[in-house]
């Protein structure tokens, strides 16, 4: 908040000496800044409303492929540049679960990816069925999450030491845990520092449990 107030305090005094191009650069970084506040409040929200019991979820028949191949179209489509690759095999045609909760995970674990990674290094996402179960999995080569930090990512407000100078609320993680164990799956992370981040998305084809899971 304090950087577009900042921002944009320093468009108005000055908008009539710059140029057309620093109007844009500044209005650039104000977009910037609003779209990471925007995703801090939305976090805050729904971490609140899921671990407040406001979370119920609510199922329906959809297609894994679909719902991958638009998420990741959606958020790798931010940074053009960024290689990437998208593998899909042996999927079910239908899953049986709430797709919104579901996309919602997706994108935090692959706005994790890219934002501990530099926009050139490579993000591949492939997701396989084993056991009757949905394995999405999410791969980058960025900074990866030291040993000591790895046992505490999924608590809630957890930061890691060598995250901290990107912008975070240490949500994200704890919000999709608590998303796939809602849905009777569950989430791993693998992570070696400086090398990279292999998170796992499990989700059940249909959800034996009758969509009651609580934890
Ligand atoms: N792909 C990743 N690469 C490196 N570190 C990660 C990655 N995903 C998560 N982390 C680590 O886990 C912590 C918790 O992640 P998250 O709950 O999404 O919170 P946030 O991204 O807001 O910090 C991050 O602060 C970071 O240290
Ligand atoms: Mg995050």
């Amino acid at each position: 908040m304090s950087t577009i107030n900042a921002l944009a305090q320093g468009l108005i005094r000055r908008a009539d000496r710059l140029s057309t191009a620093d109007v844009r650069a500044k209005a650039e970084k104000i977009w910037r800044a609003s779209l990471r506040l925007d995703e801090l409040v939305e976090t805050i929200l729904s971490y609140t409303r899921a671990t407040s019991g406001g979370i119920v979820l609510n199922p329906s028949e959809f297609n894994p492929e679909d719902l991958i191949r638009r998420v990741c179209r959606e958020q790798i489509g931010q940074e053009p540049d960024r290689p990437f690759r998208l593998q899909m095999r042996g999927l079910p045609d239908i899953v049986i679960g709430d797709p919104v909760l579901l996309e919602q995970a997706i994108v935090i674990v692959l706005s994790n990816a890219m934002k501990y990674s530099r926009p050139d290094q490579a993000i591949a996402v492939t997701a396989r069925k084993r056991a009757s179960m949905v394995r999405i999995v999410v791969q980058d080569h960025g900074i990866g999450i030291t040993e000591r930090d790895l046992p505490f990512i999924m608590q809630p407000f957890f930061r890691g030491q060598n995250a901290k100078k990107v912008p975070g609320t240490g949500l994200g993680l704890s919000l999709a845990w608590y998303i796939l164990k809602l849905h009777g799956g569950d989430l791993e992370v693998e992570s070696l520092e400086s090398r990279g981040t292999k998170v796992t998305l499990i989700v059940p084809e249909t959800n034996t449990t009758g969509l009651s899971y609580s934890i």
